[in-house]
């Protein structure tokens, strides 16, 4: 069984790739990774706020108790608090490859065109098999334009180019305007792959403290959603290679990822949730579900399902979006105990949308993990919370009248 992928121009036994997260910054882990089967590693980013700091402490966080992953947020930076310098980053890569086999890529964070840029290089001296570049900035100024913002990217990525031999891939938002646009712009710009794509986090306040403060929650298969369809849109309508990060836990998201088009399937919450380990069981599993659909290689399948050669393109688009609503709520009229309820025609209204049974369990589990407690412990409340989000989401209102009618 063939599990090859090339990505960056880098030959990879499997396209299984721990993305950015914390596990990088121990040796150990590194080494674990590669026996568990990962093909490369991207390291945790280097944050533009920790090169111009000192006094990098890896495991010295702000751990707090009703945190619900406090093991994940001792690890997430806090630009003020929570600093790395160069020379320990560098120092860290140059241990690693002496320790792997498998290509590192290392990975810089910045919002700024800044000397930092510079540091790109001392990254690939130290021994980077390739970079990824975090370009990211929650731009706030009105007076500024979304193309400012983007030609400021495209400088960066630019002068990175400029200065490095090994490959660049961008990791990106999908927050763009015109988003393969963008991406065209920027493998014109020299990218060698796109990274789709990166997660936020977005700070919660303390109703009682009145403090902001990071909340980090570990996706759920469901974000998957996003970068599958992006990389089904932009497969074939770029060069260069293409990467998916968020919410592969299992085999089958990774195999639909592929068939989608990406050339690495990338993995982090899921490790940080069902430890290292996890790499090995979604190789076996990869493996036998190839066997049984009588797949010899990776590349038999890999963009099978991308837009340009799915046999449904509109699928990918939001014409697709009345049908997927009916046909989601004609399925749950049949088969789920949901809760309905008839209109005055008599017909039976679900106001859950998209959303499938599966996903409101998803739902249901994060909300209990949101609050600290158990996954165990979802109960009812948590449930019936999940399906008022669905219910209340303002995209579901547009498929009501047609829903009825197919009802
Ligand atoms: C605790 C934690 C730390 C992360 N650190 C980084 C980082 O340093 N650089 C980066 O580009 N992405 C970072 N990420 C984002 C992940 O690499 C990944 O792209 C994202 O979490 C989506 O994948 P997932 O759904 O598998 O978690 C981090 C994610 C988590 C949960």
């Amino acid at each position: 069984m063939d599990l090859r992928t090339t990505y960056l121009g880098l030959k990879l036994r499997t396209p299984l790739v721990p993305s950015a997260s914390p596990l990088s910054e121990d040796l150990d882990n590194l080494k674990r990774m590669e026996d568990a089967g990962a093909s490369a590693i991207v390291f945790h980013s280097l944050f533009e706020e920790h090169i111009r700091a000192h006094g990098y402490q890896p495991h010295e966080g702000r751990p707090r108790s009703r945190e619900p992953y406090p093991k994940a947020l001792t690890y997430f930076p806090e630009p003020a608090e929570f600093e790395v310098t160069l020379e320990d980053y560098l120092a860290h890569i140059a241990h690693a490859k002496a320790a792997l086999k498998i290509p590192i890529i290392g990975s810089i964070n910045g919002s700024t065109f800044g000397s930092w840029i510079t540091y790109a290089k001392q990254i690939e001296q130290a021994g980077a098999d390739a970079l990824e570049l975090n370009i990211y900035s929650v731009p706030t100024d009105p007076n500024v334009t979304a193309d400012e913002i983007e030609i400021g990217y495209l400088t960066i990525l630019a002068s990175v180019k400029a200065q490095l031999a090994i490959p660049v891939a961008v990791k990106l938002s999908p927050y763009f305007t015109n988003l393969s646009q963008f991406a065209r712009r920027l493998t014109e710009s020299g990218a060698d792959g796109l990274v789709l794509f990166n997660r936020f986090y977005q700070p919660d306040i303390d109703l009682e403290t009145r403090e902001v403060f990071p909340n980090v929650i570990l996706s759920t298969p469901t974000a998957m959603r996003l970068p599958l369809r992006w990389i089904a849109i932009l497969r074939g309508r770029i060069r260069g290679s293409l990467a998916g990060t968020g919410g592969i836990h299992r085999a089958t998201d990774a195999l639909k990822m592929l068939m989608v088009g990406a050339d690495v399937t990338m993995l982090c919450s899921a490790l940080l949730a069902r430890g290292i380990g996890h790499i090995a069981t979604i190789e076996r599993e990869m493996r036998e579900w190839m066997e049984q659909h009588k797949y010899h290689s990776i590349e038999q399948f890999k963009g099978c399902m991308s837009q340009e050669n799915c046999p449904d393109p509109a699928a990918f688009e939001r014409a697709q979006y009345l049908r997927s609503v009916s046909t989601a709520r004609v399925r749950s009229a049949r088969t789920a105990s949901l809760g309905g309820t008839k209109d005055a025609s008599g017909a039976l209204c679900l106001d859950v949308g998209t959303v499938t049974r599966r996903e409101l369990r998803e739902r249901a589990v994060e909300l209990v993990v949101e609050d600290g407690r158990p996954a165990r412990e979802a109960a009812n409340s948590d449930w019936e919370q999940a399906k008022g989000e669905a219910s209340s989401a303002p995209e579901m209102a547009t498929g009501t009248e047609h829903t009825k009618a197919e009802l």
